[in-house]
């Protein structure tokens, strides 16, 4: 399926919504419908109990959104959290100065993989890929081209000359992609962090911020979680909660909001024993990914270019995402920058005392860090599928799926009538689903003919339909439907349960992840 259609699905079956969509919504903000809402908490169980119920050495907090204006000084956040920002002089738009000529670079690549398609199709099984990358004149061009720009961009990134960012755009006549116009203003530094006011303190000193990630909330906390959790490094403390940033360039649907949900957890380790567990993470969240059905071929990693100012290494897991791979999520070492920040800033003293080593130190940290809608953008991306299928009379016929893993899926069971006017049968069926809501999550649904209901409920991923008919008042039997290999069965109803509950309990999926 195309991002668009993923896009218009999302919104038609329940998804997500624009936010504030009757008063012509508000740019980069969502909201997530009935069964969106379903989605994320089972994606957020997922990831919680992945973290906190399966390690006996991970705890988890919910700090607060607001946090103390000195947090976002120690923390970097004040001076560095930065987008370059340019703005059109006829147009008025605002671009991002790196998102501009990155887009440029992109449409360099366009061209060579044009060109490379082209060859492919006339060259057939003879084509070599590599030789011809490299041997082409304009591919090796593009290519090139491509290269130098971002080598110079990412230096310019690096050391924040902004100077050299304008001279790229102008040098390689880069237009506003809303009006032509080539009339740019300079580039500045531009903070993404929102603010807002303290009701009770006038001016600066009652300035505050919302928090641009969760993970400070987890650094504050560390002497407090140490001390009421009685853990010994290593150990980590997890949280789920929402950040702002206020992006500059908002597009590709909830990739990139301005309002979203982190999911971040800190390991505090020895000094030195880093490297080690950045590499244990790194597999471990692999493993999630595979796990919750993320194809190899889906994943990879991608080394941070520049290294932000608290890390020693850095990688995120990109998702082939239906615009690209893309930053899905972040695993940092991110040394001992922020506990010791905070410690000289605070004054108090961000120490571990190791009885094994019989020294004090400020632990190391390494972070891992994804955004909740990124995953559910990854997941129903790529669980949307057309498929064709035989229909009741043996034809084929296409349907639209969501192929969640049945542990995530927003409604786990469909209770559905045969037909809506016998009420012996809608009775049955409606004692059936008071019985099953205790079990999971169900719908009881009677409208339509029974095709259309089984169209409905797997255009949202439902694992199992449960149909209630004639026979069923005579031996207390059900059939049961199930999403992916259409196959029907007939069950008797004391089974429903335990037959839903073995592919959809959350359990099933954690145990996937294996130890
Ligand atoms: N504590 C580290 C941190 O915040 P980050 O790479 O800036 O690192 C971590 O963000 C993750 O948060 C990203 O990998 C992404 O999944 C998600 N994220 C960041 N900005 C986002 C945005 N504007 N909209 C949606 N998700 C975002």
């Amino acid at each position: 399926m195309d991002f668009k259609q993923i896009v218009s699905h999302a919104k038609e079956y329940g998804f997500i919504f624009q936010s504030s969509e009757i008063y012509d919504t508000l740019a980069a903000v969502y909201d997530y419908g009935p069964n969106g809402v379903e989605l994320k908490n089972n994606i957020k169980e997922y990831w919680w109990r992945s973290m906190v119920q399966r390690h006996a050495n991970i705890v988890g907090i919910d700090s607060a959104i607001f946090m103390h204006p000195k947090t976002w000084k120690a923390s970097g956040h004040v001076d560095a959290f930065n987008d370059p920002l340019i703005d059109n002089k006829d147009s008025k738009k605002r671009y991002r100065a790196d998102v501009l000529i990155e887009d440029y670079m992109d449409k360099l690549e366009a061209k060579a993989e044009k060109e490379i398609k082209k060859a492919a199709k006339r060259f057939g099984e003879a084509f070599d890929r590599d030789q011809f990358v490299t041997t082409h004149p304009r591919v090796v061009r593009y290519l090139d081209e491509k290269n130098k720009i971002a080598k110079r961009l990412a230096q310019a990134m690096k050391i924040s000359d902004l100077a050299d960012m304008k001279q790229l755009i102008e040098e390689l006549q880069i237009a506003c992609p809303e009006s032509g116009s080539r009339e740019w203003t300079d580039v500045r530094q531009f903070n993404l962090m929102f603010s807002t006011q303290l009701g009770n303190i006038a001016g600066e000193e009652g300035k505050l911020y919302l928090r641009p990630e969760t993970a400070q909330g987890i650094f504050v906390n560390f002497l407090n979680v140490l001390k009421t959790s009685r853990q010994k490094v290593p150990f980590g403390i997890a949280q789920i909660g929402k950040a702002f940033r206020n992006e500059i360039v908002a597009r590709q649907f909830i990739f990139r909001m301005r309002e979203f949900e982190q999911m971040e957890m800190q390991y505090f380790v020895r000094p030195g024993e880093e490297m080690e567990w950045y590499k244990f993470w790194k597999e471990e969240r692999i493993k999630w990914h595979k796990a919750i059905g993320s194809p190899q071929e889906k994943l990879r990693f991608h080394d941070h270019d520049n290294l932000a100012h608290y890390a020693n290494a850095a990688v995120d897991i990109q998702f082939d995402f239906p615009f690209g791979f893309k930053e899905l999520e972040g695993i940092h070492s991110r040394t001992d920058f922020d506990l010791s920040s905070h410690q000289d800033l605070s004054g108090k003293k961000m120490q571990y005392f190791d009885p094994e080593l019989e020294k004090n130190y400020v632990p190391y940290v390494i972070e891992t860090s994804i955004g909740c809608d990124r995953m559910f953008l990854a997941t129903i991306s790529h669980a949307l599928q057309e498929e064709k299928v035989p229909d009741a009379k043996g034809k084929e016929s296409t349907r639209v799926v969501m192929k969640f893993h049945p542990s995530i899926a927003p409604v786990k069971c469909a209770i559905l009538p045969l037909v809506k006017n016998k009420p012996e049968l809608t009775e049955k069926a409606q004692r059936i689903f008071d019985d099953l809501k205790f079990v999971t999550q169900c719908q009881y649904d009677e409208k339509d003919a029974i095709g259309r209901r089984y169209r409905r409920q797997d255009a949202i991923g439902t694992p199992y339909c449960v149909t209630i008919d004639f026979d069923t008042l005579d031996d207390d039997s059900v059939t049961i439907r199930d999403r992916d290999t259409l196959h029907q069965e007939r069950i008797p109803i004391r089974e429903i349960a335990d037959k839903v509950r073995q592919r959809t309990d959350m359990t099933v999926l954690l145990q996937e992840i294996g130890d």
